[in-house]
This record gives structure tokens, sequence and C-alpha cells, in this order.
């Protein structure tokens, strides 16, 4: 069954978040939704999640999830957020637990944060298999960009989270902690598998200059024109191209901020006792 998507691009940080739904007055799961912050100042914002918020109640959809691909790197989830406006389940994949011990080491997170993956409501095994509404989908395990990552596949729609980019860009780097270059290739396949004429839904693009964003493609498209993994690409090659690649490239801007908040399924970190929450910066760690 054809899957009705709608994409919503934050601009400052090339994100692509989307509801997918299977009719008008239906039922619908959003996908990676990002809250703003401005770094300068330490705020967050809820206006890119606004807009999704008010798509839900134009097209009168009941949210049953609210879907992370991964632990973000680049930007805040608004999923905590969206669920007291929204309802739906927040949910990411069960390896989430192995991102959470990693970074509970870097940010030196005491005893009460909890590594069990449960400040999610659900947790994903690799092929769990759910529905929305009237759609069937299911949870694909695509590691390599992080330990943890799922594609989702929804209806005949494939949202891949950061494994393949646009063909022009190509793909998701693969240095940060448990990441991993030919694990993300071998991931990427196995989407590549999927029937030619699958949508693919990209959660980024960073358009070279003089191309508008864009963030859907087929498998056929990725196959043919993907620059990091068309099909002539080997896995010995893609590994020597993305870790060459990885070796130049800054961090996120927002890693520090975004991967503490989005441990906690979108939730800021608890409040000291003066009732500001504070975010920690390790220094000389990444
Ligand atoms: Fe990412």
């Amino acid at each position: 069954m054809q899957a009705s998507v709608q994409a919503f691009f934050e601009p400052v940080t090339g994100t692509v978040s989307y509801v997918v739904y299977d009719r008008d007055g239906g039922h619908a799961a959003i996908v990676d939704p990002v809250l703003d912050y401005d770094p300068k100042s330490g705020r967050t914002r809820t206006t890119s999640a606004e807009a999704l918020v008010g798509f839900v109640r134009e097209h009168k959809l009941a949210v049953q999830w609210i879907l992370e691909t991964h632990a973000h790197a680049d930007h805040l989830s608004a999923a905590a957020w969206l669920r007291q406006q929204v309802g739906g389940k927040v949910a990411i994949g069960e390896k989430i637990t192995e991102v959470q011990r990693i970074f509970a080491g870097v940010f030196d997170l005491g005893d009460d944060f909890a590594r069990d993956g449960s400040q999610f409501d659900h947790l994903f095994a690799a092929g769990e298999r759910f529905s929305v509404g009237e759609l069937t989908a299911e949870a694909l395990f695509v590691p390599g960009h992080t330990p943890a990552d799922i594609a989702y596949r929804i209806g005949d729609a494939v949202f891949v989270g950061d494994t393949l980019f646009m063909p022009d860009v190509g793909s998701a780097r693969c240095d940060f902690p448990g990441g991993d270059a030919a694990t993300l290739y071998r991931s990427a396949k196995a989407l590549l598998a999927l029937p030619d004429t699958t949508r693919l839904f990209m959660c980024h693009d960073y358009p070279p200059a003089g191309r508008a964003p864009s963030w859907e493609t087929t498998v056929a498209e990725q196959r043919r024109a993907n620059i990091h993994l068309n099909d002539g690409v080997s896995e010995a090659d893609f590994v020597a191209l993305r870790e060459a690649r990885d070796a130049k490239l800054e961090m996120p801007v927002l890693i520090l901020p975004s991967v503490q908040v989005n441990i906690r399924a979108g939730e800021l970190p608890p409040k000291s006792a003066n009732g500001v929450a504070y975010l920690k910066i390790p220094l000389n760690l990444m």
C-alpha cells in the first residue's frame, strides 16, 4: 500500500523530518523531528516541530509513532515535546543501549542515567514488524553511521536515516564513536537490494551549490548514480573513500548538545537545584 509522505526540511542542520500516514483522518508516524536549538544562547524552540503538529491537526491524523532513525549528532530531537502535543510512542533501535553506554562515558553521566533504553517507549529489534494504521511497516537494522541505526519501511516508502544521501552527495559519515564504514556499506547494500521502484526518503540533504534541497529518490536511481554507493563501488573502495573523507570533516556544530538530549529520547537533562537544565562540554576528548 502506498504511504502518504509529507516532508519538512529544516535548513539550519539540513535535516528532513516526515509525517507518514495512511489517509486523511487516519493514522500517522512522525520520523526524525527537530527541536530547534540556538547554540549562542542555549535556547530551544519548537518552531520546526510546530509545523509537524499543524500538519497532523490539519489532516486529522492520530499519531501512533514518533520514530528516531538513530541518536542524531547534528540536531536535537523534538520527540519528547511532540509526544506531549500529539501523543505516539517514541521509538528507536534496541542497540541505542550501546550508544547510551558510549556517551554515558563521554559525558560522565552518573548512575541516575539509565543505559537500558528505558527513556524510549519502544525499542525496535532488527526486522521487527509494526503498523501505521493500514500500512504495514518494518524496522530495518542499518548500522555503520552509529551502532544503532534503523531504517523504517512504511508501506512502499523507506526512511533510510543516515546511510545513503542523495546520489550527488553520497553517504553518511562513519567516524562517530561506534561508527564503521564497512558496516555502513553492507547496510546500504541491503537497502539497495529492495525493489528498484522503492521510494527512498533521506534524513538529510546538503545540496551542492546550484541545486535546491531534495530528499526523495529510488533504489534504481541510487544504484545507478550514487557517487559513493553505486553498483560499481566495492566495499574496499567505499571504505577507503569514506575514511579519507571522514578524516577531513569537522565535528557537527551541535554534536555535544544533540547527543546529550537525544540519548534521553529528546528530554533535556534533569534540572539543577536552581531549576535550570545544563549541558556538559567535555574538554579535549572528542
Ligand atoms: Fe546522524
